[in-house]
């Protein structure tokens, strides 16, 4: 078990390269099992979920080339079975479901394991079974595993009454070979919806208004190859932005869509943070006190929720009461404990925060209890005074890219470490 050292209370200084997202990668190479060609999927982050989901197509019968660190070439050919048989790799990641939606698609069924996955609360997946039984699948949950039969998938409208990012692309993978127009009503606009969207589209098919409330998709009998680079992370990058925030300091975070992050650089500025957007970067410069704000989780466009820890981290240390309120998932505050070990003033009372910002947080021992909770725990820790040990960096580093790297390269002293290395217990709280 390897853990996190932070000695906090470094401003950051520099620039920082976003990685590709995260949350795009993980729908787009399962995606290619539609394919009857091989695709290139470019700018791939190197995280652990994406070697995740890369094996299990592997364990399927693809093969795939690695052609760089963010380049890998995916022949989908050698898979003939609908049937996903590695339960271990399955159960590790969450986006794991989004082979429901491929299989479905390309051989009209589908048995894969559970799925797993960063579990800071319930994550149902009734949407995502009653899209595939719109199109005319029968679902089934077995003790473990998820069962889809069809004896011929049409198209058909599909209406989501709750927005869901994943149950969204899931119904976009099973429709797109299907024949017949199918009319996604509430679907999700994250930027990766409208990635999978382009990424789907560069393959032969025909799917018109991601981004938007209604998603239409004209059946299409074959999909061809092509090579295709995914969207930068909006989340990795406003994690970095809340980052500097916290800490004060100037860094220019390179390769992003600013438009993907305009909830993001909104609340920052409320802050008193400033943000200049660029073409493809935004610089962000914090050089007074934090100001305390007031924020919402809502699907996009609004603020989103897997930066939500973040900014309650950051908002610690925000002079005044700042209320945050989590709209989308039902308790995801349940890392508000770990803050408190560092001297974070918190309530929070159902899907509500309350923070009274102090001047500084103070390094301890504390764990990433998930992906995003994980990522607050750094930012903490880069701001806080002291010693800051994180446990349990394997979530962290299923989704951000060379963390340690590129924050050193900041200007923050962080290192990584294995457990049997001796910590300076005099500086832990
Ligand atoms: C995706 O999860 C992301 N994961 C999550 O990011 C993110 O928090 C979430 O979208 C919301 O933006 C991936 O893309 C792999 P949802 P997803 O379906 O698709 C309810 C991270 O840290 N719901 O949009 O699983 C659900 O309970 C991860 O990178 C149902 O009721 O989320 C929630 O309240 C964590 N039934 C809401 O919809 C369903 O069948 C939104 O969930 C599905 C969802």
């Amino acid at each position: 078990m390897d853990k996190f050292i932070i000695n906090g209370g470094k401003k950051l200084y520099g620039e920082i390269s976003i990685s590709g997202a995260k949350n795009a990668a993980v729908a787009i190479i399962p995606a290619v099992v539609l394919c009857d060609e091989p695709c290139v999927i470019e700018n791939l982050p190197r995280i652990r979920d994406v070697a995740v989901i890369l094996a299990i197509l592997e364990h399927m019968g693809a093969k795939i080339d690695r052609k760089s660190d963010s380049v890998v070439e995916i022949d989908p050919r050698g898979i003939k079975s609908y049937k996903v048989t590695c339960e271990g790799l399955v159960s590790d990641m969450r986006a794991s479901y989004y082979l429901l939606g491929a299989l479905l698609g390309r051989f009209h069924n589908a048995l894969v394991p559970y799925p797993g996955g960063c579990s800071f609360c319930e994550r149902p997946i009734d949407l995502h079974l009653k899209a595939f039984e719109t199109l005319g699948a029968n679902c089934e949950i077995l003790f473990d595993k998820i069962k889809l039969e069809s004896e011929k998938l049409t198209g058909a409208t599909i209406n989501f009454e709750i927005v869901s990012v994943g149950a969204t692309m899931n119904a976009m993978l099973a429709a797109v070979r299907t024949p017949g127009v199918t009319l996604i009503e509430g679907a999700a606009k994250e930027p990766h919806i409208v990635d999978l969207a382009n990424f789907l589209n560069s393959m032969g098919a025909n799917i018109k208004g991601a981004g938007t409330d209604v998603i239409k998709i004209k059946g299409v009998d074959s999909l061809h190859g092509c090579t295709y680079s995914i969207i930068p992370d909006q989340i990795e990058a406003g994690t970095y932005m809340a980052a500097v925030a916290a800490t004060g300091g100037d860094v220019l975070i390179k390769n992003v869509t600013p438009e993907h992050l305009k909830s993001i650089i909104s609340k920052l500025r409320d802050t008193g943070t400033t943000v200049q957007e660029q073409d493809e970067s935004v610089r962000v410069i914090r050089e007074g006190e934090l100001k305390a704000c007031q924020l919402k989780t809502m699907p996009h466009p609004g603020f989103p929720t897997d930066m939500q820890p973040q900014f309650v981290a950051l908002l610690s240390t925000a002079t005044g009461k700042s209320r945050v309120m989590e709209c989308v998932w039902e308790n995801r505050f349940s890392y508000i404990p770990q803050l408190r070990k560092m001297k974070a003033d918190i309530i929070d009372n159902g899907n509500v925060a309350y923070i009274h910002g102090r001047d500084r947080l103070q390094g301890a021992k504390v764990r990433a209890l998930d992906l995003r909770a994980g990522a607050a725990m750094v930012i903490a820790g880069l701001a806080a005074t002291g010693i800051t040990e994180i446990e349990d960096i394997k979530y962290i580093e299923r989704g951000y890219e060379k963390i340690i790297e590129k924050l050193t390269a900041v200007g923050a002293d962080i290192r990584r470490v294995t457990v049997k290395e001796d910590v300076d217990e005099s500086n832990l709280n």
